[in-house]
């Protein structure tokens, strides 16, 4: 009985795979594996820039936690961006007026994501409640330097704006990787308008669960912002994000953080 449940196990763990894979709209692969070397961290120059993200091999996901008002569920950040940092952190921004992209939900929704765009709306929430124009932004200020999602880049008979639709995916599931909110209530740190914590304890507890150090931003002691770094091998498209430390600090003090709720 025991094989029996685990060769049922390993059915239905291949069959899932199967169908992810298989399925008849799924988004173009970019055909780059994930054998080259990861980004900022090659030694010899990479010449196919499809396959190898550069100049902004530095990646970036940043999250917000806004409170006032506040965004989102009250136990998650939420999404800001996956910004491409060049690797010594200078950055590009705005690469391609040709493709900023407007009206992202009818995008996502024509090019069979709306599983993608029904997540952020719930956790990729602009403060002013302009979730359309944080998106559009996201896109237009920091996609169009992404090297690997050159629209020459995806297959012939892509639609347009194809490759930002596998950024948007891209961010989602690379967000999904991250609860910080959960990693903070694990270790016993939950937000409180009277407690304050310091550095050390908060980027202690998300190290030890994460693996890496984030950065973390304040304003005036409040944490309302974090930066996740890695590197990537292969494709923005379908690569493997490699987490990383944060190169440098964020604006938080070393001590009297607040951390509030968003209630
Ligand atoms: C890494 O690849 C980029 C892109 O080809 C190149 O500009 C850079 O010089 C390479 N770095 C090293 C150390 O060769």
């Amino acid at each position: 009985m025991k094989f029996m449940s685990t060769a049922a196990f390993l059915a239905v763990a291949s069959l899932s795979i199967f169908s992810v894979c298989s399925q008849g709209n799924s988004p173009p692969s970019s055909g780059c594996g994930i054998n080259g070397p990861p980004s900022c961290k090659n030694t010899t120059i990479v010449s196919n820039l499809c396959c190898f993200e550069h100049p902004g091999g530095l990646l970036v996901l940043t999250q917000f936690w806004d409170t006032d008002p506040r965004t989102g569920p009250e136990n998650s950040f939420t999404i800001h961006g996956l910004w491409p940092d060049n690797c010594d952190t200078t950055f590009q921004e705005n690469c391609d007026p040709s493709r900023e992209y407007t009206n992202i939900a009818g995008l996502l929704t024509a090019q069979e994501s709306s599983d993608t765009l029904v997540f952020m709306q719930d956790y990729w929430v602009d403060i002013n409640g302009e979730n359309e124009k944080a998106w559009e932004h996201a896109w237009a200020t920091h996609g169009t330097c992404m090297s690997t999602l050159k629209p020459s880049c995806l297959p012939p008979n892509s639609k347009t704006g194809a490759e930002a639709v596998m950024y948007y995916k891209t961010v989602v599931k690379l967000f999904q990787t991250l609860p910080t909110y959960t990693w903070l209530a694990n270790a016993g740190i939950s937000p409180s308008s009277t407690e304050t914590y310091s550095l050390s304890t908060l980027v202690s507890a998300l190290q030890h669960q994460s693996g890496v150090i984030p950065a973390l931003d304040c304003s005036s002691g409040v944490l309302n912002h974090m930066r996740w770094y890695f590197n990537l091998k292969g494709s923005v498209i379908d690569g493997v994000f490699i987490p990383i430390n944060a190169p440098k600090d964020g604006s938080c003090p070393s001590d009297g953080i607040r951390y509030v709720p968003k209630a």
